[in-house]
């Protein structure tokens, strides 16, 4: 209990000019984990005295977004110190919903978000010293994602990353909490100079295991010109390699004259439409159960998901127009081998009307209509080559592929898709022919 706390005071002690005094806050809303801490934080005085430090810890068994938020707020009846010269926090992680009293005390600091990690970090930014320092260890999640645009934002604005380490095991560092989650640490300092380099490091994430470091250029991690601010991790020379060869490309969605959207059937939403079997007035529904290699297989009467929608008035817009289009899954399991998984649908694979795309799918068309068919064997060899999968694991640490990821990643050009297309048949290639077509077409 209170390891971090007692990291950094240990490491304090170390210095060669160690600090006068250190004043601790912790925050642990759980009362039974208060006495561990007050132990560590007695172990901690007793080493600062033997250092001629002066030591104090402030235990808060509290809500920290609550007195956080408070503390920002520089309420008149805040007991506690205003602002820190350090922090080092392992966050809780969890949703946060919009309604919840919690978020309506963030947005009276301006420091909304909707997980509880993000909002822990938001306001301990805002409650950092100009030149204080952050250490936090986090899921991945934030690194990239709509969902954490915001938060990525305030922190690339206000923080300047010094070091980054990732983990390798997705489950060692947590295996007692039964936490499966991509996790990493972070130190940043708040207002500083941005530096030329980071410091990244990984290691397998069990204890013991060797830590391999590399140093790369701060522009290549964080680049100010993106919108999305994403957080791009590279790790090896063939993350840095798949790295240059995907931003080297030359086209983008936008660019092919093409479009990426989250499918349009939430099946929970259109219940009464489904149906398990194709019929009169029906179009196909297509799920990620579907894909099947290189084009979908349906109908999949044996599967638990419906095959088809009605083709109603209400169901209209929910459809889009018989045509040939390429589909991606959005979420991937962790024992799938890639992390975007594409496939083709074809009208004479499906039925010669309009067609319906579930939730979970997304879908690359031609502003609302379908691609050739060249065309979408060319960008179905690209989206799920070896590459593809290796830039975009650096900076997706989770297993969803949003359509705003894929409008971010370049492409390879028209022409360079159309001759990649017209080398595939009608069989799926192996993964290694797929990547052998990849580095064939994309040599310079
Ligand atoms: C991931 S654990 C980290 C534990 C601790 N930092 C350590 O290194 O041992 C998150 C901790 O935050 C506590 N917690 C959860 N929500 C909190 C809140 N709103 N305010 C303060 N602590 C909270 C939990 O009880 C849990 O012990």
């Amino acid at each position: 209990m209170g390891i971090l706390s007692a990291a950094f005071v240990r490491r304090q002690l170390m210095r060669d000019t160690p600090p006068e005094r250190i004043d601790v806050s912790a925050y642990e809303l759980d009362k039974t984990l208060i006495p561990g801490l007050e132990k560590t934080f007695e172990a901690c005085r007793a080493a600062c005295e033997e250092m001629d430090v002066e030591f104090s810890a402030i235990v808060r068994n509290a809500d920290f977004i609550g007195e956080g938020a408070e503390m920002l707020r520089n309420d008149l009846f805040s007991t506690t110190q205003q602002t820190f010269d350090a922090a080092i926090v392992n966050p809780p992680y969890g949703k946060l919903s919009t309604t919840s009293a919690a978020y309506r005390l963030l947005c009276g600091v301006k420091a909304e978000t909707t997980n509880l990690y993000t909002a822990f970090l938001n306001l301990i930014i805002g409650l950092l010293k100009s030149g204080g320092e952050l250490v936090a260890i986090t899921p991945r999640s934030f690194c990239n994602g709509p969902y954490f645009r915001l938060f990525r934002q305030n922190l690339l604005r206000q923080m300047s990353f010094r070091d980054i380490h990732i983990f390798d095991s997705r489950s060692a560092a947590f295996k007692h909490d039964k936490v499966l989650q991509e996790n990493i640490i972070l130190h940043a300092v708040k207002h500083g100079k941005a530096t030329r380099t980071i410091r990244i490091s990984r290691s397998g994430g069990a204890e013991g295991d060797g830590v391999r470091t590399r140093v790369l250029p701060t522009n290549e991690i964080a680049s100010p010109n993106d919108a999305e601010a994403f957080i791009h991790i590279p790790t090896s020379e063939r993350h840095l390699a798949a790295r240059e060869q995907v931003c080297g490309l030359d086209a983008t969605l936008a660019t092919l004259g093409l479009t990426v959207s989250t499918g349009r059937v939430v099946d929970f939403r259109a219940r009464d439409h489904l149906r398990q079997k194709p019929g009169n007035n029906t179009a196909p529904l297509i799920y990620p159960c579907h894909f099947q290699g290189l084009f979908v297989n349906w109908p999949k009467l044996d599967a638990r998901k419906p095959n088809a929608i009605e083709n109603n008035s209400h169901t209209a817009n929910l459809l889009v127009p018989a045509g040939v289009y390429v589909l991606t899954k959005r979420f991937t399991s962790k024992e799938e081998r890639r992390r975007i998984v594409a496939c083709i649908y074809t009208p004479d694979r499906g039925a010669p009307g309009p067609v319906g795309f579930e939730n979970h799918v997304n879908y690359v068309h031609a502003n609302g209509r379908g691609l050739d068919l060249v065309l979408a064997k060319g960008l179905w060899a690209f989206l799920n080559s070896s590459v593809l999968d290796l830039y975009f694991r650096q900076f997706n640490g989770h297993t969803q592929v949003n359509a705003t990821d894929l409008r971010n990643v370049h492409f390879p050009t028209a022409a360079q898709l159309g001759s990649m297309g017209t080398r595939i048949g009608d069989e799926p290639l192996p993964q290694d022919a797929i990547d052998e077509l990849i580095r064939e077409e994309l040599k310079a």
